[in-house]
């Protein structure tokens, strides 16, 4: 299900979301792309607002379009991101993005982080996301 040619098309879907991005303010434009175990993909992009406080990433954008229908077997993620007239970074999902992966996805989850459909760097959540809090420290 996550082998090499899954991940590129993931990754190549998070590099054309950045189209849709909505980032006046930082014009840091953001896609992502999640990824089911039934091999549907969710796509997102990050959407900012004038009183900042609103905005939300790209990451968080997918995995909440999933979960509204119904969604939760998360698999793995790829984010593109990158300044609106320069190159692709690898750009890391920032830690409320993480703790949103944390409540739905166990510490394999796959995250993605795409300068192209060939070139993106690997990790799972449990590197990312270390020593973390859970759903499990309620139960
Ligand atoms: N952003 C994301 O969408 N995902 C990330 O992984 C990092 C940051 C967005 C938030 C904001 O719209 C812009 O990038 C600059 O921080």
């Amino acid at each position: 299900m996550t082998d090499k040619n899954v991940i590129s098309s993931l990754c190549q879907k998070a590099i054309d979301m950045r189209s849709e991005s909505y980032a006046p303010y930082s014009d840091f434009l953001v896609g992502s792309a999640v990824l089911l175990s039934d091999g549907t993909v969710y796509t997102g992009c990050n959407i900012e607002n004038s009183a900042f406080g609103p905005s939300i990433c790209a990451e968080r954008t997918a995995i909440f379009k999933a979960v509204t229908e119904g969604r939760k077997d998360f698999v793995a993620i790829a984010i593109a991101g990158g300044k609106r007239d320069g190159e692709l970074q690898y750009c890391a999902p920032c830690g409320v993005c993480r703790q949103v992966m944390r409540e739905f996805c166990d510490s394999s989850f796959k995250i993605c982080l795409a300068k192209s459909a060939e070139d993106y760097k690997e990790f799972t959540l449990g590197e990312l996301l270390p020593e973390s809090f859970g759903p499990d420290n309620l139960s």
